[in-house]
């Protein structure tokens, strides 16, 4: 089974780079691409494209986000690309080469009145990244058999630091 895994410099995306262990798993990152990993724009339909186009994944697993207060603050515009455009992108991409789609959601799209939460419980965000992710797994979820959208609480570990694009 071939894997592209985006955002795979993340919090997230290190740890399920190690999870798919020794198969054929394709790394794409965007300002922090050491070792193997592949720069790509995930707000860029046609660099999606073309990585897609070359690996032939049979999974697209999406771990692209910004996830930083300060960036939804200063950047919105910045931050709402990464947390909803690009997830359509990539749902896309992946709809067009055929491949499992894997994306990831966030316990934001809930307002925490009512825990906990399954998938069909109604979301009702907060603020602007609940609203964006919430955004985000509409190109993601069933009916479309093929794709899973995973509703994720808070992640630990170390985090590396992330230049701040305006
Ligand atoms: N951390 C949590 O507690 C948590 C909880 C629930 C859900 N989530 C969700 O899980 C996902 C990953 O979160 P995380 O904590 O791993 O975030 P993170 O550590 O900040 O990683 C974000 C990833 O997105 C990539 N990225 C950002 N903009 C991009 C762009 N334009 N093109 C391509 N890649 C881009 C980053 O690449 P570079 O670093 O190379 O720039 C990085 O790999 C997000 O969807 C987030 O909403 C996180």
């Amino acid at each position: 089974m071939r894997a592209v895994i985006f955002g795979a410099s993340g919090l997230l995306g290190r740890s399920v780079m190690r999870a798919f262990g020794d198969m054929t798993v394709t790394g794409a990152a965007f300002s922090r691409t050491a070792g193997a990993l592949v720069a790509v724009d995930a707000t860029s339909a046609g660099a999606i494209a073309r990585l897609l186009g070359r690996y032939q994944p049979d999974v697209v697993v999406n771990c692209v986000g910004e996830r930083r207060p300060a960036v939804w603050a200063g950047s919105p515009d910045r931050a709402r690309e990464a947390n909803v455009d690009a997830a359509r992108l990539i749902a896309e991409g992946a709809r067009r080469c055929r491949a499992r789609l894997v994306h990831i959601s966030s316990d934001y799209v809930f307002d925490g009145t009512a825990p906990p939460y399954r998938p069909d419980s109604l979301p009702n965000p907060l603020n602007a990244y609940g609203r964006w992710k919430l955004l985000a797994s509409t190109p993601c979820v069933p009916p479309a058999r093929t794709r899973r959208s995973c509703g994720c609480p808070c992640c630990t570990g170390p985090c590396g630091s992330r230049p701040r694009r305006t």
